[in-house]
C-alpha cells in the first residue's frame, strides 16, 4: 500500500506519471467521470481549510466517487480524547482513501501507521504540504515547459510555510534549479531547510528586498504570513504587510514570470495582478483539482482508461 505523507514518498518517474495524468484528465474530464466509482474518500481536517478539502471532494466526485468527513477538530471524537491512531483505524472500515490535515507535524505520518487504506498528507502544521507541491509543479511545468535550470523566488513567510517547505524540497531534486528566499528576517526558511541545501551543493540567495530581485527570476512563489503560527500578535501585525506585490513591481519582473501563490490571500498579492497574464494563482487551484483525481487514481491501483494500464502498481 502506498501514501503521500511528503514529497520524497514518490520518484521522479512517479512524479511526472501524476503530472502527465493530470494533464490528460484536464483535456478530457469525462472520460475519467467512472473510474472510482464505488469507492470512498474520507476527509478528516482537523485545521480549517476551503480549497483543499473542497478540492479533495470535487476530486473523487468527479471520479465518479463519493465523500465523507468532517471540517474541524471540534466536530470529531477528538474533542472526547480519541487518538489520531484510533480514529484512522476506525475510517479504514468507512472508506477506501484517507486524506488528513492536521496542525500537527507528523499527524499524517502516524496515521498512515495504523490506516488500512492509504493516507494522504493535507498539510501537517508548519510541516509539508506535499499535495499542493503537485499542484505547484504541475503549474511551473505547464507554464515553464520544465522543471528544471530554473530561477524560482520564495517570498513571504518562508518560516511556517508548509508549501514553501515542501516545494523547495522537490524542485531541489532537479538539476540546475537556484533559489532566492525573499524574506523578513524572522521569517527566514528553517535551519532543516539550509543544511539540506547545503548538503546538496544547492546555489541559494537569502535577502529581504523583493524589488532587486525580481528581474532575475523565472518563477516567483508569493505566500501568506501564517498568523496561526505565530506566537504573539504584534510580531504577526509587524511583518504582515512587509510583501505587497503590485503591477508596479511586476513590471521589473520577466513577461513570462508566473506568479504563483498557494492561496489564501491576505494581502501579498493585490487585485490588480489578477488580470496579468503572469498570474497563476487561479490556474493552481484549477490544477488541484486535476492532480488530486490523479493521486487518488494512482493510490487507489486504478488504472487509467487513457492508458489502459493502471498509474501505480500499488502491490509492488
Ligand atoms: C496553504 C496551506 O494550507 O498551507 N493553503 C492551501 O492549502 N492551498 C497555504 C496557506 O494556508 O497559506
Amino acid at each position: 500500500m502506498r501514501h503521500l505523507i511528503e514529497p520524497m514518498d514518490f520518484t521522479e518517474k512517479e512524479i511526472r506519471n501524476i503530472l502527465d495524468l493530470a494533464n490528460r484528465i484536464a483535456t478530457n474530464p469525462s472520460l475519467y467521470s467512472h473510474v472510482a466509482e464505488g469507492k470512498k474518500l474520507a476527509t478528516l481536517f482537523y485545521e480549517p481549510s476551503t480549497r483543499t478539502r473542497l478540492s479533495f471532494e470535487s476530486a473523487m466526485l468527479s471520479l465518479g466517487g463519493k465523500t465523507l468527513g468532517f471540517s474541524s477538530a471540534e466536530q470529531s471524537s477528538a474533542t472526547k480524547g480519541e487518538t489520531v491512531a484510533d480514529t484512522v483505524r476506525v475510517v479504514s472500515c468507512y472508506a477506501d482513501i484517507i486524506a488528513m490535515r492536521h496542525p500537527k507535524e507528523g499527524a499524517p505520518l502516524q496515521a498512515s501507521m495504523y490506516a488500512k487504506v492509504p493516507v494522504i498528507n493535507a498539510g501537517d502544521g508548519g510541516h509539508n504540504h506535499p499535495t499542493q507541491t503537485l499542484i505547484d509543479m504541475m503549474t511551473i511545468r505547464n507554464r515553464k515547459g520544465r522543471l528544471d535550470h530554473l530561477k524560482v523566488g520564495f517570498c513571504g513567510d518562508l518560516k511556517f510555510g508548509r508549501t514553501v517547505h515542501s516545494l523547495t524540497k522537490t524542485l531541489m531534486r532537479y538539476e540546475g534549479n537556484e533559489f532566492y528566499f525573499i524574506s523578513p528576517e524572522e521569517l527566514r526558511i528553517p535551519e532543516y531547510l539550509e543544511k539540506k541545501l547545503h548538503g546538496k551543493n544547492i546555489s541559494y540567495h537569502e535577502c529581504e528586498e523583493l524589488e532587486s530581485v525580481l528581474p532575475k527570476l523565472d518563477v516567483l512563489y508569493m505566500t501568506r504570513v501564517q498568523k496561526e503560527r505565530f506566537f504573539n500578535e504584534e510580531d504577526y501585525i509587524r511583518l504582515k504587510d512587509r510583501y505587497i506585490l503590485t503591477e508596479e513591481k511586476l513590471s521589473l519582473a520577466d513577461k513570462n514570470m508566473p506568479v504563483l501563490h498557494p492561496l489564501p490571500r491576505v494581502n501579498e498579492i493585490a487585485y490588480e495582478v489578477d488580470d496579468d497574464p503572469r498570474a497563476a494563482y487561479f490556474e493552481q487551484v484549477q490544477n488541484g483539482v486535476y492532480i488530486r483525481m490523479a493521486l487518488i487514481m494512482a493510490l487507489l491501483g486504478l488504472e487509467d482508461p487513457g492508458k489502459g494500464e493502471v498509474v501505480f502498481d500499488v502491490k509492488s
